[in-house]
């Protein structure tokens, strides 16, 4: 069963140009991407209207989290 942060990380838009939900970055994240270019080529992120704008600023805030925190928490 998910978690309710689990959930809510499927919902939210991680690259909204793309389409592409936190979920997928979150888990590239997991699974040992650390870079905004590596996430990007394994989610898709990137190369939207905004140029990567946003989605880059977010990969950021959860790289910094992620290697501050190392607890299992989801930063939202
Ligand atoms: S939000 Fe990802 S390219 Fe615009």
């Amino acid at each position: 069963m998910a978690t309710e942060e689990e959930i809510i990380a499927r919902l939210k838009p991680g690259c909204i140009c793309k389409g592409i939900k936190l979920y997928a970055i979150l888990q590239a994240i997991e699974k040992g991407a650390a870079s905004y270019e590596k996430i990007a080529e394994v989610t898709g992120i990137g190369g939207g209207s905004c140029k990567s704008r946003r989605c880059r600023a977010k990969v950021a805030e959860l790289l910094d989290t992620s290697l501050q925190d190392s607890d299992s928490s989801i930063p939202l």
